[in-house]
């Protein structure tokens, strides 16, 4: 299991708001009692933090308001030491509009090499219009007109410049920041953005009427997304990698709809895994889960790649909201009322049940900070939000500081023990309640679910193998059944009334209790084990 740390949200040694590497280090017991195997630290470079940190104006530096280098360093041993590996994120697709390069590239006249390491050009129309129609993903056309008159091109906020693939010095400059981040002990990079670094010569119009934010992804031939050509980048990153003893490891960001074009990224040549967006996306039904699951195995395993798991990052609606809707599928572009009225309890119970499911799965799974403990998105009071979501699209998107509220620790205190002095996004009174402090000890409470789920999975043969998912008969239709070798087994209830256990087998784990014996509760989940009791 990876658990997935944002750095700034998770805990602050320095009573600054701020979370930073001394509150990750003061915290590495609580990621090795939870049962962890990795962690993947949202970025933590020099950033003007105009997106959270993905925007980068330097790559080898950690920001001061984080930690320094040497800390870093001090934190990746102690995390080695707990048998926790660390993975970074690195940002290729774009730099700050701080970076040296882009201040280069303003400074120098139109043709210069420094503006060769960005797509900056004249635009149409004398030069008015930007050079072609393409929109930012966070709003608003992907172009920014600098004072000479040429445009640039940012596919997110006006301060991330997208960089420029097709120069030498470009793929030079990445691979040598990896290198800078393997030899100080990082395990691994989580590519963010991973599909969009190669655009299509000429930078040719999408075609789209205005208005479409993030247009049509699945279509072939698409001018900024899934190029053919982004693959020679990772069979090159790869190589790197795998000079390195132990060999270092890449998760590919991709939001692809075809699970086929995905597995592209995880041939034996280039990433090691993918997240697995489109699970992330499903709708909690039987149906859709089931889909989910049957098409990432499929995808994955048809070029010999270990499949992933995840039920939300800091980019989506928590868990417990989206699945305390009536429409569960996570809906791009919509947003805050949009989405109709969340019932927490509900949420919870399908998230515990989702937990569930997804840690019986075969692969890696990825658990975003809070989840754990069955946090929903906080409210966050307009004039406290910072997502340049909601700033670029003047208020008409929410944006995602909602799932980025610091953490509670305990169930009082200023920032319910997240610092010393305060959290830089307000949490909402009676957070206190979902403390760590809390729930520890409570076999009732999410933390402990996820911790016994993590350690029968370590502890279970078929948990911890490969073992493929063998779909059984469902008592229902709202009812998914399986099995995995050895002896193991499991059910789970989408549906509002308690189904019959259809296995024969020990429970060893369920979502919810106060069901009836021989019943997976109502939007719930169970695992069994189906081995004869002297083999258990
Ligand atoms: C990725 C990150 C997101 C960021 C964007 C631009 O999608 O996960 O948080 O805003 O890239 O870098």
């Amino acid at each position: 299991m990876i658990y997935q740390v944002y750095l700034q949200s998770f805990a602050d040694g320095n009573a600054d708001g701020v979370g930073d590497v001394a509150g990750l280090r003061s915290r590495i017991g609580y990621l090795s009692g939870l049962g962890i195997d990795a962690v993947w630290i949202t970025p933590w470079f020099r950033s003007p933090l105009r997106d959270a940190g993905y925007d980068v104006a330097d790559y080898r530096a950690i920001h001061p308001r984080y930690g320094s280098v040497d800390e870093g360093r001090e934190l990746i041993d102690e995390c080695h030491a707990a048998g926790i590996r660390v993975i970074l994120d690195i940002v290729p697709n774009h730099t700050s509009s701080d970076h040296p390069w882009f201040a280069a590239a303003l400074n120098s006249p139109p043709g210069s090499a420094e503006r060769a390491r960005y797509h900056v050009r004249a635009g149409r129309d004398d030069g008015t219009s930007p050079p072609n129609d393409w929109l930012s993903v966070f709003g608003g056309p992907a172009w920014t007109r600098v004072d000479d008159g040429e445009w640039y091109l940012h596919l997110f906020d006006s301060s991330q410049p997208d960089l420029n693939w097709d120069s030498a010095e470009v793929r030079s400059e990445f691979e040598d920041i990896l290198r800078f981040w393997f030899d100080l002990g990082v395990d691994g990079f989580r590519i963010d953005v991973a599909t969009a670094l190669v655009k299509a010569p000429g930078l040719p119009d999408l075609g789209y009427p205005d208005g479409a934010f993030l247009a049509d992804l699945t279509r072939a031939d698409h001018p900024h997304r899934d190029r053919d050509e982004v693959h020679e980048i990772y069979r090159d990153w790869r190589k790197l990698a795998d000079s390195y003893d132990p060999p270092r490891m890449f998760a590919a960001e991709a939001w692809l709809d075809d699970p086929d074009r995905l597995s592209r990224y995880v041939r034996p040549d280039e990433l090691h895994t993918t997240l697995n967006l489109y699970y992330l996306k499903s709708a909690w039904t039987a149906d859709g889960m089931r889909r989910a699951i049957d098409a990432s195995i499929a995808a994955t395993s048809g070029v010999g790649a270990p499949t992933t798991w995840a039920l939300s990052n800091h980019d989506v609606e928590r868990v417990v909201t989206r699945y305390g809707r009536d429409d569960t599928r996570r809906r791009p572009g919509v947003s805050g009322p949009e989405l109709g009225p969340v019932d927490e309890r509900l949420g919870r119970r399908r998230a515990r049940a989702a937990a569930l499911l997804t840690l019986a799965l075969p692969g890696s799974v990825y658990v975003y900070q809070g989840d754990e403990l069955g946090l929903a998105d906080a409210h966050v009071p307009e004039q406290a939000r910072q997502d340049p979501i909601w700033i670029r699209s003047r208020g008409r998107r929410w944006g995602r500081d909602g799932a980025r509220v610091p953490l509670p620790w305990t169930p009082d205190g200023g920032s319910f023990g997240f610092g010393d002095d305060g959290a830089w996004l307000p949490q909402p009174p009676g957070w206190g309640a979902h403390a760590v402090s809390s729930q520890a000890g409570d076999d009732s409470s999410f933390l402990e679910l996820y911790r016994s789920a993590l350690s029968l999975r370590r502890a279970h043969p078929a948990l911890g193998g490969t073992g493929e998912v063998r779909w059984c008969e469902a008592p229902r239709d709202d009812v998914l059944v399986f099995t995995r070798d050895p002896g193991f087994g499991c059910v789970v209830n989408f549906g509002p009334a308690p189904a019959p256990i259809p296995l024969d087998g020990r429970v060893v784990l369920v979502s919810d209790h106060g069901t009836g014996e021989g019943e997976v509760p109502a939007h719930g989940a169970v695992w069994l084990d189906l081995r004869p009791e002297d083999r258990a």
